[in-house]
């Protein structure tokens, strides 16, 4: 076996059905041992607890092919700890860490033809999903469920690549305060398919959502987390003023980047949509969208336009994204622990 027949290069971010996935599951208090499947159905109850009131919870997380032809995954462990604070909030019983990368290690060692080649542009996104799957009528959480990992190789998230997207204030809330915003819930997605429909139509690539309480401050998009840089340079994170921020893997690893790899001052902190004219870049950050630079904010017909243009990313995202990928494809020594070598023999 060898590499699929893939046009590497020109994939987007679509599902392509690959040829094995881990499946799970939950009955009588207990998870069983797990298997590699070649089947990709799901077969439910109509009165599934899923299906009724939407008990799911995901994660995203890519494996790459390395300059010396490894297969790795970046920061996993972070994942499987998300997914159990998700399953916790949602009353699913959660996933055992160790599992969750032991089935990461199982899905990609059975898909490795499927791993895109290094420099190719493209990376394996692996999405684990767990779900309640009995029968739930009255509002409870089930009492049984599904925990499945599948991978699918995919290119870039936004059209363009590296090319500055503009995006839009939402008059929408993707969470609430108080809320789910801080899990990684199907439920947060749903909210946000009006409001991504709807910026699509008007030509925009994502929503910036504000903090839903006050409407006032900065929180993060559809799908990713917002990174800015400060006119001297210094990186500021958003924070949450009502904790329904997505806490982001890559962001978290961007903010350890820019303080030991570049020296920049970094600052975590409620940005309000009133000072974000002051700052020279942004970017919007997380597994599918990496790094990507957005050129401008449309705020109700109001364009806030950051000095790096519509052209490229500037100076300051752009060496964190090639610091922050270089470390993910093996080009730079990573921070202990960040790397997981898949093994495939
Ligand atoms: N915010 C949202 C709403 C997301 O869906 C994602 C994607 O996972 C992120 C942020 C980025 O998180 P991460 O960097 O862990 O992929
Ligand atoms: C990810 O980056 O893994 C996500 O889950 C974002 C999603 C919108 C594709």
């Amino acid at each position: 076996m060898g590499k699929k027949n893939i046009d590497w290069a020109n994939i987007g971010f679509g599902y392509m059905k690959t040829d094995n996935r881990y499946v799970s599951n939950f009955k009588n208090g207990a998870w069983d041992n797990g298997v590699i499947t070649t089947d990709d159905k799901v077969v439910l109850s109509e009165c599934a607890g899923v299906l009724q009131y939407s008990q799911s919870c995901f994660e995203g997380l890519k494996a790459y092919e390395t300059k010396e032809g490894k297969i790795v995954t970046f920061r996993p462990d972070l994942n499987a700890q998300r997914m159990v604070d998700s399953a916790k909030r949602l009353e699913m019983p959660p996933f055992p860490q160790e599992r969750f990368i032991d089935a990461v290690d199982q899905v990609v060692k059975a898909n490795a033809d499927w791993v895109p080649p290094y420099g190719s542009g493209a990376t394996l996104y692996i999405r684990p999903v767990m779900f309640g799957s009995n029968e739930v009528i009255g509002v409870k959480p089930a009492d049984e469920y599904q925990f499945r990992m599948f991978c699918t190789p995919v290119g870039p998230y936004f059209k363009g690549g590296a090319k500055p997207i503009v995006v839009k204030i939402s008059d929408f809330d993707r969470a609430a305060p108080h809320g789910t915003g801080n899990i990684k819930a199907g439920l947060n997605y749903a909210m946000s398919l009006h409001a991504i429909v709807t910026a699509h139509a008007e030509g925009f690539a994502e929503n910036v959502y504000l903090d839903p309480a006050t409407r006032t401050t900065i929180e993060e998009t559809g799908g990713a987390n917002i990174i800015f840089v400060d006119a001297d340079g210094n990186l500021v994170v958003p924070k949450s003023a009502s904790d329904s921020i997505l806490p982001s893997i890559t962001r978290r690893s961007i903010v350890q980047v820019a303080k030991d790899y570049l020296k920049l001052n970094v600052t975590e902190r409620t940005v309000r949509l009133d000072e974000v004219h002051n700052f020279k870049e942004m970017g919007l950050c997380g597994t599918a969208a990496v790094i990507s630079p957005v050129g401008k904010i449309n705020d109700h017909g109001k364009e806030i336009c950051f000095e790096s243009g519509m052209e490229e990313m500037g100076p300051t995202i752009r060496k964190l994204y090639e610091t922050l990928t270089g470390i993910q494809m093996g080009r730079l020594e990573a921070p202990a622990g960040w790397i997981h070598e898949i093994r495939l023999n």
